[in-house]
């Protein structure tokens, strides 16, 4: 297709290259999204350790003296369709340990490190690459990329419009406001409506205040963030430029996440191969589960809302139900997991660790997925749910409530409800979701009437990259 314009993608990580959440994959899937709307877009991320080896033969396209203590280099390189731009700056990020810290916790130095990367990204789009790629618009995701338009604006925009994405508003980019000249900020942007934040600096804030478009990954999210509940301190930041900011969703990769795909497949309209699916995770668990067999693949963090399982799950079980969990995080949350594996052999399973395979498994085998999260920006696992019909049961908060359809009678006979929802996210709420989902388990025309509606619904990318590029247009002349 004919380009209509270049887009500079900058982010901490990108599947398949770097991944610890939903951020990666977005990351990942945008650039194909986008290109078949003839957006081209390139990906500027860090070379860490994994990625250097592979990275080794690639061109050297820009090169950056002076980069808080090194020489840093961007080499580009084509991963899967995707053209990659790899920041190489073996002082900042050739280290043991993932993309933000190490053996022994975060890294001191991440303020320097992602301020390294959106100082080059500023730079690139400012100036272009040396192999004569110039950008029209840069696109940054979260606190890592917050500086980049920062710095953009600052020195001089040169024509390029800027979008900022804040997938999760937990993760701030804080740092002291003694850092501001080492973080090469001018002095006189530190003031509540600048980059002042709470007496110090935030790097998701100077992003948020220099962006020329906000967006957030859904529709509901991006009305949260402006409410104390959600914003974290940053809703007065988001709700004054509200003109500018928007929600749109994340989609899918069809192709990764296509029961179609699976083995033994299943579809819609063939639902023996589930079944099957089913029965063979119930034997690899070890689980005989006489109703509704849930699962959860998530991070095992506060957000997600793992510490309410322990609550719901006794009365979930004595139902017929059962569960299985694969997940990593917060040694408390796996702790209280492994505990109900204990007390209910054969009918909860736990996977600690991260395995797509298994994810792919499960949500083909699953009769219905969990996301009982206190706040979800956007979410993939109910998505992936939706595709394989396995049920998704949410908090009705952020992307979760703008994807679920709640099955209540009237939904169910105008044939739209996909899942259960649920509010507020707590144990009570959570209990009362599970009731229903064992009684619609076992109303097996309803049931199958909910599953093939899931299996409809569009979550592709389609319509989000045409919101993205409807944006890209406006902000690039
Ligand atoms: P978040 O980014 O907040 O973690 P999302 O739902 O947006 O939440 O994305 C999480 C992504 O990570 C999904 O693709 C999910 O399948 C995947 N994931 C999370 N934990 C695991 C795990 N333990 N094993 C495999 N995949 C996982
Ligand atoms: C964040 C959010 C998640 C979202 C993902 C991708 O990690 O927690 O809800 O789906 O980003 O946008």
């Amino acid at each position: 297709m004919k380009s209509v314009g270049r887009v500079l993608s900058v982010a901490s990580e990108c599947v398949p290259l770097v991944k610890t959440g939903g951020l990666a994959d977005v990351v990942g899937a945008l650039p194909g999204a986008l290109g078949r709307l003839g957006w081209e877009m390139r990906v500027l991320m860090p070379a860490y350790r994994s990625l250097r080896a592979a990275a080794a033969g690639w061109t050297v396209v820009w090169v950056e003296e002076g980069l808080w203590g090194g020489t840093g280099r961007v080499l580009a390189g084509d991963v899967g369709g995707v053209q990659m731009l790899l920041l190489d700056a073996p002082h900042l990020f050739d280290r043991e340990g993932g993309p933000y810290s190490g053996p022994a916790g975060d890294w001191p130095d991440n303020a320097q490190r992602f301020a390294a990367l959106s100082w080059v990204a500023a730079r690139i789009a400012r100036e272009g690459l040396a192999d004569g790629w110039v950008p029209q618009v840069m696109h940054v995701h979260d606190w890592q990329a917050g500086f980049a338009p920062a710095y953009l604006t600052y020195g001089g925009t040169g024509g390029v419009g800027t979008v900022m994405t804040v997938h999760n508003i937990a993760f701030q980019g804080w740092a002291p406001a003694a850092m501001m000249g080492e973080l090469r900020l001018p002095f006189e942007e530190f003031h509540p409506g600048g980059l002042e934040y709470y007496g110090g600096l935030s790097s998701l804030k100077a992003g948020l205040v220099t962006a020329d478009r906000i967006t957030t990954v859904s529709p509901t999210y991006a009305t949260e963030l402006m409410r104390p509940e959600f914003g974290m301190g940053l809703q007065g930041v988001i709700a004054a430029r509200a003109a500018v900011v928007s929600g749109i969703l994340n989609g899918v990769d069809e192709a990764v996440w296509s029961p179609a795909a699976e083995v033994p497949p299943f579809s819609a309209s063939a639902m023996k191969g589930k079944a099957a699916a089913r029965v063979a995770l119930c034997e690899e668990f070890g689980l005989q589960v006489p109703g509704p067999l849930a699962i959860v693949v998530s991070r095992l963090t506060d957000q997600k809302g793992i510490d309410l399982l322990p609550g719901v799950m006794p009365d979930f079980i004595e139902a017929g139900g059962g569960l299985v969990v694969l997940g990593s995080g917060d040694p408390t949350l796996e702790g209280a997991v492994r505990g109900l594996a204990q007390r209910f052999p054969g009918r909860v399973g736990l996977r600690v660790g991260y395995d797509e395979g298994l994810s792919h498994r499960m949500f083909a085998g699953g009769d219905a997925v969990l996301v009982p999260s206190r706040f979800e920006p956007c979410g993939l696992t109910q998505m992936y749910g939706l595709r394989y019909g396995c049920v998704p049961v949410v908090a009705a908060v952020g992307g979760l409530a703008d994807t679920v359809i709640h099955a209540n009678p009237a939904a169910i006979s105008a044939g739209v409800a996909t899942g259960i929802t649920f509010h507020p996210t707590d144990g009570i709420a959570f209990g009362t979701a599970l009731r229903q989902l064992v009684v619609l388990y076992h109303d097996k025309p309803k049931w199958a009437r909910v599953q093939r509606n899931a299996m409809k619904q569009d979550v592709g990318w389609d319509h989000s990259a045409a919101a993205y590029a409807a944006l890209y247009a406006e902000i690039s002349g």
